[in-house]
């Protein structure tokens, strides 16, 4: 798509200049739903317009305004009323606004008739995240996630924009006509684009897979970081890692899973993945290409989950992380598995930060938050310090004997696991005792032989 990103907003030269607007219903919507599905948003409206002004900065257009618009009830035309219609349409002429960001979810004809209405470009939220997924898509898989997602879009639009589409073709509008058969045309050729990517997708999938496979074959455990867009996951990962990971002050900075290997304090090393931002109302079609991006996140042995403890609706953000983890199948009540890190302490005043404090000793040992800045570095040392302890409460002890010839099976006991102890045995055995992570306790059981714990504390 050169010269577009794929929701179609340009971005060669001259900034857009975009509107944002919020038409948040009175009363909230019945919590039935999932967060990713759409519903249960119990966030205030300012913290919403701010968060949808923010996504929109990180498509990098210029946002002239954000503003909240407080609806009654969902006009089936337009979306909203038909004076703020008007309000909006003065306001894009006399600003000269490119793109109206409507934050919510628009159908084909809402879409179509607000792009009449204002002479602007309108996206609602899907459209912007896919703007934003297909900026930061960086690997393969995550470019064909998008893409999909993006054609999934498209597809659903299709079906009653014809008229649109015929326009663009040059024909006249007759019912059941060349535009009937053009959306025909249409919807195979997308259909067909569809079916060519699930295929690559699955070689792609497949090739993912070996890599972790072999990655999986070392001793390193897989420590990732999730959290809320913005939360401060790139500035927790470039300081624990010191490597060049760009943290921005832009949502989504890292789309793709990143990983760094790091040396914990008492020696332990660890596979350390920055992931995704997560965002409250995630559109349906776009949890596949988010899961994508966090395929680390499954395999990972402990997840730290990185809040903004500072923000006003952080437990909001709470709730919406832990849904879509549970969607993913990951169980965030198992102790020890998840910890949850309270970032940006710094930015919140004393009497709130004691309270934070004794909320957190207050949580059982294995589950008790760890308090941190990430931009100060207070608390870094802490939460590394809980991360080996948790990882080696995960570590499987075994008690090994080697024939002393066997050089090839010490060499690789050195490589992949941590030898706590040598001793020789006798019949020119080697006693070792070693530290694997779970996932290999198996592998090195049946080519090794392995004493009985009891078996070897009563020879000693
Ligand atoms: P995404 O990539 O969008 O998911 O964001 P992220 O979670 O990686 O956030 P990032 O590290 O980019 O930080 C977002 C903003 O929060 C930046 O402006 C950081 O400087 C700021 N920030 C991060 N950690 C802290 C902190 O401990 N204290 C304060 N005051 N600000 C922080």
């Amino acid at each position: 798509m050169p010269g577009k990103a794929p929701g179609g907003v340009e971005t060669g030269a001259g900034r857009t200049r975009a509107l944002v607007i919020g038409p948040y219903l009175h009363a909230r919507p019945p919590r039935h739903a999932t967060p990713a599905q759409g519903g249960g948003n119990s966030r205030s409206p300012e913290a919403r317009i701010a968060e949808a002004r923010g996504l929109a900065q990180a498509i990098d257009v210029d946002v002239v305004d954000a503003l909240i618009v407080t609806l009654g009830q969902i006009r089936p035309a337009t979306y909203l009323g038909q004076g703020k219609v008007e309000d909006i349409a003065a306001r894009t002429k006399t600003e000269d606004i490119d793109l109206v960001i409507m934050d919510c979810a628009l159908s084909p004809v809402q879409q179509r008739n607000l792009e009449k209405a204002f002479a602007a470009k309108v996206i609602d939220r899907t459209g912007l995240i896919l703007e934003i997924f297909g900026r930061r898509a960086l690997t393969r898989e995550g470019t064909l996630q998008v893409e999909l997602a993006h054609l999934t879009y498209q597809k659903s639009r299709l079906v009653r924009s014809w008229t649109h589409l015929e326009r663009q073709r040059g024909g006249f509008g007759f019912l059941g006509g060349p535009g009937e058969t053009q959306i025909e045309t249409d919807r195979r050729l997308i259909q067909e684009r569809i079916a060519r990517i699930e295929r690559e997708l699955e070689k792609v999938k497949k090739t993912r897979g070996l890599h972790r496979k072999s990655r999986r074959s070392v001793p390193y455990p897989v420590v990732a970081l999730v959290g809320y867009t913005n939360a401060g996951k790139s500035t927790l990962f470039n300081r624990l890692t010191r490597a060049g990971v760009v943290a921005e002050d832009m949502l989504f900075a890292t789309l793709d899973p990143t990983l760094r290997a790091l040396k914990l304090p008492r020696g332990s090393e660890i596979i350390l993945s920055d992931t995704v931002g997560f965002i409250s109302d995630l559109p349906t079609m776009l949890i596949a290409a988010f899961k994508a991006t966090l395929e680390e996140v499954l395999e990972a042995d402990i997840i730290l989950h990185v809040r903004d403890i500072a923000h006003e609706d952080s437990e909001a953000q709470r709730a919406d992380v832990d849904a879509v983890l549970a969607e993913l199948g990951i169980d965030v009540q198992k102790p020890g598995r998840l910890l949850e890190v309270w970032n940006k302490i710094d930015a919140v005043d004393s009497e709130r930060g004691l309270a934070l404090l004794n909320a957190a000793r207050r949580q059982p040992p294995n589950n008790r938050p760890v308090l941190i800045s990430a931009l100060t570095g207070q608390g870094v040392d802490d939460l590394l310090s809980r991360i080996e302890t948790l990882l080696g409460a995960e570590r499987v002890i075994l008690d090994l004997s080697l024939d002393a010839g066997d050089g090839q099976g010490r060499h690789w006991l050195y490589e992949h696991s941590e030898v706590l102890s040598r001793s020789d045995g006798t019949e020119g055995r080697l006693l070792l005792t070693v530290s694997v992570p779970p996932a290999l306790a198996e592998t090195v059981r049946r080519r090794f032989i392995e004493i009985p714990r009891r078996a070897r504390a009563a020879r000693q």
